[in-house]
């Protein structure tokens, strides 16, 4: 039968299509049957299969495939031959799709089940706290210094750091060549400005901006010449202290510093003030506390003494009332000055003034 020969071929082409689609589809095998294994696979490598699987479908199924010739081989094979061809065709194209299918939603399924356990919240974790943020220690024996201050009925003045030399020298009393300007020597600008040395400058502006009488205190950032080591940085913080009115005198003052460091170090504190020079004060006075630690025994921090030195106060010299425009005749005052970073070290009982500068966290923190 020379026809059935030529008939055997069609039948050859689509078991060839079949043995090359089997080949082909041998390592997407693992996807199918009921011992389909997909552990192990990444999500990125699911896709990946699930994409090649379509581009085997086209190969094998599409429109250009050899499976799709030999449909179209049907009605051109021997009418006899024609139904179990067309058969033949028919179920070999099912068994490839149901296969290649089935492969295509495990895939599918895997997929979408590793994206979910992905995408998923577990709203049973707790919360990321926010930190809150808080007050540098500096800040916070400002704020006591400010509270108590007000409390006595003083202005709380916020000045320049930028100054002239009338202002951080001059008016202060402290002519050029005057020895006080070396022991305060500063950053000057080329433009004749400088980073004021003290808050004394804020005496000036204050009486100039407010007139007489006046109360007020000054706290501030200074800047001076030093090279930081542990009692002395080139930045640190002072607080100015200024009263002027009628009548004014030193009793004033020494009533005024000793309430201060009560209300601040506890109502047993004594103060002590001790003569001394300033050129914007005459008489001048530095003034002690005693000992908050060892009440006056002597410890560590008052180095044995009983007494603690805190800063420099006096009655305001002429001179400086007049060039703030202020009668001296008919006005006096006095004024105090001390540095904050000094009382917080003292207070904290830090062995270095530089900590409160170098904004580590894991120091700071400590204060909250
Ligand atoms: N300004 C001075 C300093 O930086 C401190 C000072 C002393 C301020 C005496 C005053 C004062 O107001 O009366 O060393």
């Amino acid at each position: 039968m020379a026809d059935s020969e030529i008939d055997q071929e069609p039948t050859q082409q689509v078991e060839a299509a079949r043995k090359a689609f089997e080949q082909e589809f041998e390592r997407f095998a693992r996807f199918t049957g009921s011992a389909a294994d997909l552990s192990g696979l990444s999500l990125e490598q699911a896709i990946t299969e699930l994409r090649l699987l379509g581009e085997l479908r086209t190969r094998h199924l599409g429109k250009k495939s050899a499976l799709v010739s030999s449909k179209k081989m049907i009605g051109r094979v021997a009418p006899e031959l024609r139904a179990s061809y067309g058969h033949l065709v028919q179920s070999i194209e099912t068994a490839l799709l149901q296969t290649l299918e089935e492969a295509e939603q495990n895939l599918k399924n895997y997929i979408e089940a590793e994206r979910t356990i992905l995408e998923s919240i577990d709203v049973t974790m707790p919360g990321r706290r926010p930190r809150r943020g808080h007050r540098h220690p500096i800040t916070l024996v400002r704020e006591r210094l400010e509270d108590i201050f007000v409390a006595l009925g003083y202005a709380i003045e916020d000045d320049r750091e930028i100054e002239t030399d009338f202002y951080n020298f001059d008016a202060l009393n402290i002519p050029e060549n005057h020895p006080a300007r070396a022991s305060q020597d500063t950053f000057y600008t080329k433009e004749g400005f400088a980073l004021r040395s003290q808050t004394s400058t804020v005496q000036i502006h204050a009486m100039q901006r407010r007139g007489v009488p006046v109360r007020m205190i000054a706290p501030g950032r200074v800047f001076r010449r030093d090279t930081p080591d542990p009692t002395h940085n080139p930045m640190f913080f002072q607080v100015e202290g200024l009263c002027v009115d009628r009548g004014i005198t030193m009793a004033h003052l020494k009533g005024t510093v000793a309430e201060l460091l009560r209300r601040m170090f506890g109502p047993d504190t004594k103060t002590r003030f001790r003569p001394s020079y300033f050129p914007f004060t005459e008489p001048s006075a530095e003034f002690d506390f005693s000992c908050f630690k060892c009440k006056g025994a002597g410890c560590r921090i008052c180095k044995n003494s009983g007494w603690i030195e805190l800063g420099g106060s006096g009655m305001v010299h002429p001179n400086v009332l007049r060039a703030a425009g202020v009668d001296p005749g008919e006005f006096s005052g006095f004024a105090f000055g001390f540095g904050i970073d000094r009382m917080c070290s003292l207070m904290y009982e830090l062995d270095d003034i530089r900590l409160l500068f170098e904004n580590d966290v894991r120091f700071l923190e400590q204060f909250e």
